[in-house]
């Protein structure tokens, strides 16, 4: 089954997207070198495009006590609400690396990183486009997180 069949995931090549929208996507590329993944050797790089302009950027962040440790969505994105509550998330962009490269394949975010972008995009007007980076220059993109998480909890 085709990733279009099963949700309206979008693919498109780096060069055309806007530039913003690259410069996003090469934000969580560099992010990824940033990562502190010892113990999976899976890194992830995200940065978030605010509605003031600002990049605010996150990569996962892992710990001896394995659950202590964090994704590299929900860091870039509460990083970024906690420095600018007030603005709007315009873009999010995804990049995983193996140890060596770019890794080739659709990597879509756990659900717990999910249930976080839902919320944020709940709470402001306009959707959140998710931009992951896939082999070749390509990118998945997502109009908004309800493509990957139709119904987020809400209280
Ligand atoms: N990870 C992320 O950073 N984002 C996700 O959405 C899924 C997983 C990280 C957590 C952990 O450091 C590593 O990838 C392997 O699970």
């Amino acid at each position: 089954m085709t990733l279009q069949r099963v949700c309206s995931i979008e693919t498109s090549t780096i060069d055309q997207l806007s530039e913003p929208i690259q410069n996003l996507l090469k934000e969580a590329s560099m992010a990824t070198q940033r990562a502190y993944a010892p113990y999976s050797n899976f890194y992830v790089g995200a940065a978030v495009l605010l509605s003031n302009g600002e990049v605010v950027t996150g990569n996962n962040q892992e710990n001896a006590a394995f659950p202590s440790g964090l994704c590299a969505e929900r860091v870039a994105i509460l990083a970024a609400k906690a420095t600018y509550p007030t603005e709007q998330l315009i873009g999010l962009a995804i990049a995983v690396r193996t140890e060596r490269e770019l890794k080739q394949a659709f990597t879509p975010s756990c659900g717990a990183c999910l249930q976080v972008m839902s919320d944020v995009e709940q709470r402001q007007e306009p959707d959140l486009p998710v931009y992951i980076q896939g082999p070749n220059n390509q990118v998945y993109i997502a109009k908004n997180v309800g493509q990957f998480l139709p119904f987020g909890f809400e209280l």
